[in-house]
């Protein structure tokens, strides 16, 4: 588990692989008054990912790793990590798998926002499947991770009605935007229960 804070803010890094909206969305809480995150360390699989630039401007230390061997990447980034002094670590569109090895190493200290009501449309293409399967309600959901995939303890979720004829895109847009004020407000919750 995050162990105790106090006064003090949690170091935090954001690992994202595209669009970075979510990311956005932390980085704007991190600057609200009495937010217990700090995020000083963005990291993507992908260098040409939109929130590396984004998190440049806002001056914000960033770095891309390869995954083509996802091992040595992993073994760089917790190197990277515990150098400084990495708390929490969300995940953000993130989408690569991590291994057992590196999440046993932040155990407790992983969390994704996924764009399902987990245990349901665990995985990709969320949305798609929803409709397909004429659901109604979908939403999203933050948790912890462990080594299953869209698996751990569940910190938040928010319903979202499907609305007539809805297609996967328009969906996926409004969940994003109940993503946005979902994961700040699952921080808040997980900091306030240590
Ligand atoms: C979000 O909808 C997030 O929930 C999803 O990718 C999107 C990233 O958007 N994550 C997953 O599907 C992870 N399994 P963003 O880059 O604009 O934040």
């Amino acid at each position: 588990m995050i162990k105790s804070i106090g006064p003090k803010k949690l170091k935090t890094s954001v690992f994202i692989s595209g669009n970075g909206s979510n990311l956005k969305s932390l980085i704007r809480f991190s600057k609200t008054k009495g937010s217990p995150i700090n995020i000083i360390f963005v990291i993507s699989n992908n260098k040409k990912a939109k929130g590396l630039f984004f998190s440049k401007k806002k001056n914000i230390e960033t770095k891309t790793y390869s995954f083509k061997k996802s091992n040595i990447a992993e073994i760089r980034i917790l190197k990277d990590l515990r150098k400084r002094r990495v708390n929490l670590i969300c995940l953000a569109g993130f989408m690569k798998i991590l291994s057992k090895n590196f999440i046993k190493r932040f155990k407790g200290k992983i969390i994704n926002i996924h764009p399902s009501l987990l245990p349901k449309y665990k995985g990709l293409n969320t949305h798609e499947r929803v409709i397909y399967n004429k659901e109604k309600y979908s939403g999203c959901t933050v948790h912890l991770v462990n080594s299953k995939l869209d698996s751990g303890k569940i910190i938040m979720q928010k319903k979202v009605k499907l609305r007539k004829n809805e297609n996967s895109k328009k969906l996926a847009k409004r969940i994003l935007k109940e993503e946005h004020i979902l994961y700040p407000k699952a921080i808040r919750k997980l900091v306030s229960n240590l």
